[in-house]
């Protein structure tokens, strides 16, 4: 079930709300008549301009939990900072070159600062490490500007499960839950209390309403102790690695919860894969792609140096020309045109049985 679609109404409900059937039916009625001289005066727009990324300064660089640490980003000539909503990400180019994407965990009120934590993945790609161990303060980095793919909906009542590094998009939706007075509960999971980030600001905003619970005393949680506190008609946003999202998705039915709301990190296990070849080049070497494995990271293994970020197929990062071969595409970034004019996103897209794709490397 992909239910990181937004619902049809901001509470959840399967159908639109009173008010907005009125609207729209105002608008059936009123429009045409009112609306057709005015529409036809209008000038023609000319089509949008890309919009150049942000040039910001790292202002703030410290540890906020084990191998976390928190960066703070503001433009040098102290300009406001394009707004955001809960939830939202920002990509940033990192001086290497590297791109990567961070949820925003600060606040949205204040448009002086974007803040975003990082955990150090040791056998990752390198951007957390450059991060951690050579990004000082007062280098530039270029970010983009935020986007949102885990909304926060502002339902009624609202429990929000993070895993680990993943309370960085639901801190600001426990600072805007309190604001609007929902119903709110967060629960943090992680190995150890060290390891979890942010305990005393999520604390700050109303002890009784967050519960940190770690492996080391407690166990690892099952998808029921997670959802312990669910009452019906609750929405569910949950933010960690994907055997909690799982396990989460598993017990859900049963708890009563009415929707589920989710962001995961890095890559979502493959289903229904086949396995097929990967040529890196139109000499380069043959690699066997397995069926549970993407091709991005079969092709890592032998070109370490190959740009990805997101793992699922949504910032384009790792886009490449295929040379040859009928790929199947599972990304949600490329159009049609893309797609004809032969690129492929090769963390999760990949190909038929015996297959083989030849990508121009
Ligand atoms: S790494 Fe983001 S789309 Fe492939």
């Amino acid at each position: 079930m992909d239910l990181t679609t937004p619902p049809p109404d901001l509470y959840g409900r399967p159908e639109p709300d009173r008010f907005m059937r009125r609207v729209t039916a105002f608008g059936d009625r009123y429009t045409p008549a009112l609306g057709s001289p005015l529409l036809r005066r209008s000038p023609r727009r000319a089509p949008a301009r890309p919009v150049p990324p942000l040039q910001l300064a790292v202002t703030g660089h410290r540890t906020v939990a084990e191998d976390v640490v928190e960066l703070r980003l503001a433009d040098p000539g102290g300009d406001r900072l394009p707004a955001w909503q809960p939830g939202a990400h920002i990509r940033l180019r990192l001086p290497s070159g590297r791109e990567r994407h961070y949820s925003l965990c600060g606040d949205p009120a204040d448009a002086a600062v974007y803040r975003v934590a990082v955990r150090r993945l040791p056998g990752g790609g390198g951007g957390s490490t450059e991060i951690h161990d050579e990004l000082a303060l007062g280098a530039r980095v270029t970010v983009r500007r935020p986007r949102n793919g885990f909304a926060f909906c502002a339902e009624p009542r609202v429990l929000l499960l993070a895993g680990g590094i993943g309370v960085t998009p639901l801190l600001p939706m426990a600072r805007e839950a309190r604001r609007l007075g929902l119903d709110w509960r967060l629960v943090h999971t992680g190995r150890t209390a060290d390891a979890l980030p942010f305990g005393d600001e999520l604390r700050a905003l109303d002890p009784a309403r967050v519960e940190i619970r770690t492996d080391d005393r407690e166990g690892v949680p099952t998808g029921a102790d997670l959802l312990a506190h669910t009452r019906p008609g609750t929405a569910v946003y949950c933010c960690g690695p994907a055997p909690m999202l799982a396990a989460v998705q598993g017990a859900l039915e049963a708890s009563g919860a009415r929707t589920l709301h989710f962001e995961r990190f890095g890559a979502a296990p493959v289903l229904g894969g086949s396995r097929f070849t990967l040529r890196l080049g139109a000499d380069g070497p043959l690699l066997d792609v397995p069926a549970d494995r993407s091709a991005l990271d079969v092709a890592l293994e032998a070109r370490p140096d190959l740009p990805y970020s997101c793992h699922q197929g949504f910032c384009g990062t790792c886009r490449v020309h295929l040379l040859a071969g009928t790929p199947e595409h599972r990304d949600r970034r490329l159009t049609g045109e893309e797609r004809a004019a032969g690129v492929l996103l090769p963390c999760v897209s990949r190909a038929a049985e015996g297959e083989t794709l030849v990508l121009d490397l």
